[in-house]
């Protein structure tokens, strides 16, 4: 029995995930990881044979409650999809320690781990998916430890990838631009709301069309749509300085 294991499956992308992975017919089984439970127990009741693990990632409880389901359950997994994250907007001032750590504690920390705890378990021709995102090609002043903890994604991810290929494991790392999600709900404070114009704006179905599209191929690297492939290109020919200040004017009110 192979199955899949999702974290952040309670909203948005990798609630999607879990829709879309159970129409391909690989798995026979789910692992779905976030804080809220109710929501994680009304997506399962779709599924065939998914168990429900609320657990804050952000914890060294919540990553220790996953390795015991690991070691209890010994697994076949087929796909790995770490959703899981956060971002707040603002810059250094704005925001809290508490955040600046927890997007940190999350982001980063918990992708890691997560990922190296249940490589073991991967089976050949299985899918690891780390969720980066467009705000990985730029550093983004106001928006800086958000999109700082992503480059850590992209990074990792793009490397882990060349270790893992003998295993037959192939690792994918998603960064699309805006995407429909309850992100916005945590991401826009009293004192940041971030950038006046959000668009083009995704929908969650067709930014996981895409990952999935990607994964199938082996792709490294899924920037999904035009822009967010634009985004790339001009971050790889151009210095810094001029997306950054494109991005400044659209923070200023
Ligand atoms: N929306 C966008 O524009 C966008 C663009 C690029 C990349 N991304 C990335 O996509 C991923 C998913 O975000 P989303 O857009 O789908 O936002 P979302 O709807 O807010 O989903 C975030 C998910 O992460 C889970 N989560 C948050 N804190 C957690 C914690 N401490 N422990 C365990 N789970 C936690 C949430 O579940 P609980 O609250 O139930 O714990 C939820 O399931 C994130 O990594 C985000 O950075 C989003």
């Amino acid at each position: 029995m192979a199955i899949a294991i999702i974290t952040g499956a309670s909203s948005g992308i990798g609630h999607r995930f879990a829709q879309e992975i159970q129409k391909t017919k690989e798995v026979d089984g789910f692992l779905l990881i976030a804080r809220r439970r109710q929501r994680l127990a009304a997506l399962a009741e779709g599924l065939p044979n998914a168990t429900v693990l609320e657990a804050d990632l952000a914890t060294e409880a919540g990553i220790e409650a996953v390795r015991a389901w690991l070691s209890e359950n010994t697994p076949q997994v087929r796909y790995l999809i770490n959703a899981a994250g956060y971002g707040v907007f603002g810059d250094y001032t704005q925001v809290s320690e508490r955040d600046t750590v927890g997007m940190i504690d999350l982001n980063i920390k918990a992708t890691v781990l997560l990922s190296h705890m249940v490589i073991p378990y991967m089976i050949p021709g299985s899918n690891l998916l780390e969720v980066g995102s467009a705000s990985v090609f730029t550093p983004l002043p106001g928006f800086n430890i958000y999109a700082s903890t992503k480059a850590f994604v992209y990074h990792y991810a793009q490397a882990l990838a060349y270790e893992v290929r003998d295993k037959g494991i192939r690792v994918t790392v998603f960064c699309p631009g805006w995407v429909k999600t309850e992100f916005f709900d945590r991401a826009e404070t009293e004192k940041s709301e971030g950038p006046r114009v959000k668009k083009p704006m995704l929908t969650v179905e067709y930014a996981v069309g895409c990952a999935m599209r990607a994964m199938k191929k082996g792709k490294i690297l899924c920037a999904c749509n035009w822009y967010t492939k634009m985004q790339h290109l001009f971050s790889k020919i151009l210095p810094n300085c001029i997306p950054i200040a494109i991005w400044r004017g659209m923070l200023k009110k």
